[in-house]
């Protein structure tokens, strides 16, 4: 395994008064341990059924690698049409893996179909895409597990319009749906249409669900070695099956979560220095978001709980929020995400001698620069008593990103078993979902949309 967490700049022996101390992090060990276990117990059961898939996926590697083939071989394009959990984790682990400038290449030096992730109903970027892709050469994946978000499903109808327009009955060709077997609408018109289907397991829900098909198959359309993500994820899984803080990487870091939210942290930085990492922050945000921003706790209690996630980049953001986390409020814990070997190395070329402001760069390559200014941004902050830890990648390849997203999964895991919160449902989400419902009139919200007709409307008086 080629991750490691280090997190010293967290401890009152570097941090000082801010830090949490060996006995804070004695004094949870049973209490880490309950939830290690609480988790554990309920491997694949109910809404953990994302716990079994660096196992029970390898099953699907086939197939999904089959019908890549088959997408590499007839067409120019693949796009993702999914939002949340549906489009994310495809997003994030593209970005990660693939050329950064991938869409940009040629054909030959790509060797797969350019790929395309619409997460939004924004018409003017929907009209956008069908301006640079031929839809006859295209792919469309419609990914939604509940196979009735509104967006998603809005997205599918135009696009099977404009297919039906141009393909006729071959329309259902250019197609491939990821959904739930035995739930929603989209299973139904798959069915109905003879749409090729991959499913995502009834256990899986959105933002766990990208070691699933939601994730392979757009993975391996472009040429991800997708079992290698499985592994990766299951070596994780094995790392982390000790209930002992010291062993296990992702109880660790949900217990300092943990602790530090308790003094008032409640807002986690995410900050990769790679941009291939950058929409792992993405992702990661919405898993930590989403799973333990709870109003009530399993019984019942209120206890409006989580912490914000905010994504940042290195060096990008060193010169923009990095101002905030060094001089700003005590609020706030930074995780790092440094990557050991780069996949490639630039030098900085001399000539600039008459200059020793800017000579003193000569020589070096943008790769040392990246890490001692990872370096230096961490040092200054520890230095102001700031929290922050470094998750430590060798380096950014398949095996290490399925590890590493397992791992984001379990930390949510431990630290939503830690608040006592169910972190498999989104309430908060689901209200507006039900409120657009009602507002398109759909049967079944009347109630609502009565409740949102007898709103109080909005006051001039607050409109400038
Ligand atoms: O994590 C979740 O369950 C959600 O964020 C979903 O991913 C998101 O709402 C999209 O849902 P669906 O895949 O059912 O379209």
């Amino acid at each position: 395994m080629s991750i490691k967490v280090n997190f010293n700049n967290m401890m009152k022996s570097v941090l000082g008064k801010e830090g949490i101390s060996d006995e804070d992090l004695l004094q949870i060990s049973d209490f880490a341990k309950q939830a290690h276990e609480k988790v554990e117990r309920g491997r694949g059961l109910a809404m953990q059924g994302w716990m079994d898939s660096p196992y029970n996926q390898q099953a699907v590697v086939a197939q999904i690698n089959a019908a890549a083939k088959e997408i590499q071989n007839r067409f120019e394009n693949f796009v993702v049409l999914g939002i949340g959990g549906s489009a994310l984790g495809p997003i994030a682990v593209f970005t990660a893996l693939k050329h950064l400038y991938y869409n940009e290449l040629s054909k030959e030096k790509r060797g797969t179909p350019r790929f395309y992730v619409v997460d939004n109903v924004d018409p003017e970027r929907m009209n956008a895409l069908f301006d640079i892709i031929d839809a006859e050469k295209t792919m469309f994946n419609v990914i939604t597990k509940s196979g009735a978000t509104s967006e998603t499903m809005s997205q599918y109808l135009i696009i099977m319009d404009m297919l039906q327009s141009k393909l006729g009955d071959k329309a259902t060709e250019n197609v491939i749906a990821t959904t739930s077997e035995s739930k929603g609408n989209l299973i139904k018109l798959s069915k109905r249409d003879g749409i090729k289907t991959f499913y995502i397991p009834d256990g899986v829900g959105g933002r766990f669900s990208e070691l699933s098909p939601v994730g392979l198959l757009p993975a391996a359309v472009v040429g991800i070695d997708i079992s290698k993500m499985l592994d990766g994820a299951r070596d994780m899984d094995k790392k982390c099956k000790s209930g002992s803080l010291s062993e296990n990487p992702a109880l660790t870091t949900a217990a300092l979560q943990y602790l530090s939210i308790k003094q008032g942290k409640n807002i986690g930085v995410m900050m990769p220095y790679a941009d291939s990492l950058k929409y792992i922050s993405d992702w990661y945000a919405q898993l930590w978001a989403e799973s333990l921003g709870k109003e009530t706790d399993l019984d019942g209690n209120y206890v409006n709980v989580g912490q914000t996630p905010v994504k940042a980049l290195g060096v990008t953001d060193q010169h923009s929020q990095v101002q905030l986390y060094n001089e700003g409020p005590y609020d706030k814990v930074i995780t790092f995400i440094e990557v050991e070997n780069f996949r490639s190395s630039t030098v900085i070329p001399n000539g600039c001698e008459d200059f020793p402001d800017v000579n003193f760069l000569c020589g070096h390559t943008l790769n040392e620069l990246m890490s001692k200014e990872l370096y230096a941004t961490r040092y200054a902050l520890t230095k102001r008593g700031r929290m922050n830890y470094t998750i430590v990648l060798d380096e950014v390849n398949e095996y290490n990103i399925g590890a590493l997203l397992y791992y984001m999964q379990l930390q949510t895991a431990y630290a939503g078993a830690m608040f006592n919160v169910d972190a498999y449902n989104q309430p908060g989400v689901e209200g507006g979902k039900n409120a657009t419902y009602a507002l398109f009139g759909r049967k079944g919200y009347e109630q609502v949309a009565e409740e949102i007709r007898s709103a109080k409307s909005d006051d001039d008086k607050y409109i400038v």
